[in-house]
């Protein structure tokens, strides 16, 4: 019997959550409901994520745990980077996958799980030429922040990275296509577009590039905020550079990964640029946009990298002082250059080193936040707090801000003063008595 209900759940990245909403409305437009939180769904979708070891022996634990107490199972969907990996390997592993399906080939969901109904047991890694895009029903309903996929894959190669294996080669929607989901987003209720890309800045539709869609996009009305993620050091263009400057819609917020501070490893990691270029490269945006918090990714232990080449990645930080950051202990992944090369760092190392990196990242990150402390910030709100009357949005800088206020405060972006501030989240009061919305 094919399911008639779903449910969804997405790890990884930010184009995993975008990719298990489109998924969803994909099921929806079939005629399945999403199960209610808590209830038990007869189809489970694992979009699942490859990045490094542990996101992908998770995925193998999260199936094993769908056994009901009773011995019966849901359909269970392996989707997202880890099918992708390992494709029909994936059911040897845990038979008790049901459908095998990659990133770039889930627009055949619901035929795969009528095949699955039928007692087959489809996988489909496929990169097809024809987007998939084009399969999905037009979208309706949209957070206030929304996310629009722009770029999808990966040409840059990495030597530490899955991407490009896991997610194909660079790939840019069309301008009309974006276009036309940014509109009916806001229509939606969108208020804020997060243009989503594994190198969202390679953007291009052959003449134009990032920076043209974003000055565009702003001339959406209702649309209020703009950002994009994850950039590529090296395709941080004059032009994207400049729109930080003069669109006024486009956020001061951007996370630009560097990885390491020092110019061997970056070799090494096949970054295609020296700690200096990055440095040069913030000093540019910031001349562009000098409030601009800045967020960025580390790994430490990638293979070969000495004490040395660690201080040389505190160093960095130091020099370019970052609003949040991500930093992650280089884990070998099968297939990649660097899993094949000498010097693995040993794991106490990794340990050492991720700690010391993590104290001054959560320093400049508490010291950002503390300097927000009795400025007035337009937050965007989002959803409820944890507490009643409590809800929480985001400021320019992409801070979680709580307030006590009512749900008709959600999908507004209202002025708040910020009283007080902590690691991950500032807090404050409202500025102006509201008008009903
Ligand atoms: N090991 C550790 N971290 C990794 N990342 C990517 N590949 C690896 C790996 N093999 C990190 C990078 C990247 C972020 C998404 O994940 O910092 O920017
Ligand atoms: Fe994980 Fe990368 Fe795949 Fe996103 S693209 S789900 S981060 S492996």
């Amino acid at each position: 019997m094919t399911p008639k209900t779903f449910k969804i759940k997405s790890f990884g990245c930010q184009m995993n959550v975008y990719d298990g909403e489109r998924m969803a409305e994909l099921l929806s437009a079939q005629g399945m409901t999403a199960a209610p939180e808590g209830e038990d769904a007869e189809l489970v979708v694992l979009n699942t994520c490859h990045i490094r070891e542990k996101a992908a022996e998770k995925a193998y634990s999260d199936v094993g745990r769908l056994r009901r107490d009773d011995g019966s199972k849901p359909v269970i969907a392996l989707a997202g980077c880890v099918a992708q990996a390992e494709g029909a390997e994936a059911r040897r592993r845990s038979p008790m996958i049901d459908i095998v399906v990659g990133p770039q080939a889930y627009h055949r969901l619901p035929e795969m799980v009528a095949s699955a109904a039928r007692g087959a047991r489809p996988v489909d890694t496929d990169m097809p030429a024809i987007s998939k895009f084009d399969a999905f029903p037009q979208r309706r309903r949209a957070s206030p922040s929304s996310f629009l996929t722009v770029q999808e894959g990966c040409d840059k190669f990495c030597t530490y990275c899955v991407v490009p294996y896991t997610r194909g080669a660079e790939i840019s929607r069309p301008w009309g296509d974006i276009v036309a989901e940014a509109h009916s987003l806001v229509e939606g209720g969108a208020r804020e577009i997060v243009l989503l890309g594994q190198n969202v800045n390679a953007w291009t539709d052959g003449e134009r590039g990032l920076a043209h869609l974003i000055r565009a996009l702003a001339e959406i009305d209702g649309l209020e905020r703009i950002r994009y993620t994850t950039s590529h050091p090296m395709d941080m263009n004059d032009e994207l550079i400049a729109a930080h400057g003069e669109v006024a819609k486009l956020m001061p917020y951007l996370h630009l990964p560097v990885q390491s501070g020092s110019d061997r490893i970056l070799k090494a990691m096949n970054r295609g640029h020296t700690a200096a270029h990055y440095l040069s490269l913030v000093e540019r945006i910031r001349a562009a946009r000098p409030d601009l918090a800045l967020s960025g990714d580390f790994i430490v232990g990638f293979p070969g990298e000495t004490d040395k080449d660690f201080e040389a990645t505190l160093d960095l930080v130091r020099a370019a002082t970052f609003a949040s950051a991500f930093s992650f202990k280089y884990s070998r992944r099968p297939g990649t250059p660097a899993s094949a090369m000498p010097g693995q760092v040993a794991e106490e190392a990794k340990d050492e080193r991720l700690a010391a990196l993590n104290a001054l990242l959560d320093e400049q990150q508490r010291a950002f936040n503390a300097a927000q402390v009795g400025r007035t910030l337009d937050v965007l709100f989002e959803k409820p707090g944890r507490y009643p009357d409590q809800v929480v949005g985001r400021s320019p800088y992409l801070q979680a801000v709580h307030v006590s206020g009512t749900a008709d405060l959600i999908g507004r972006i209202v002025p708040v003063t910020i009283q007080s501030a902590a690691k991950m989240s500032l807090a404050g009061r409202l500025e102006n008595q509201l008008e009903p919305a």
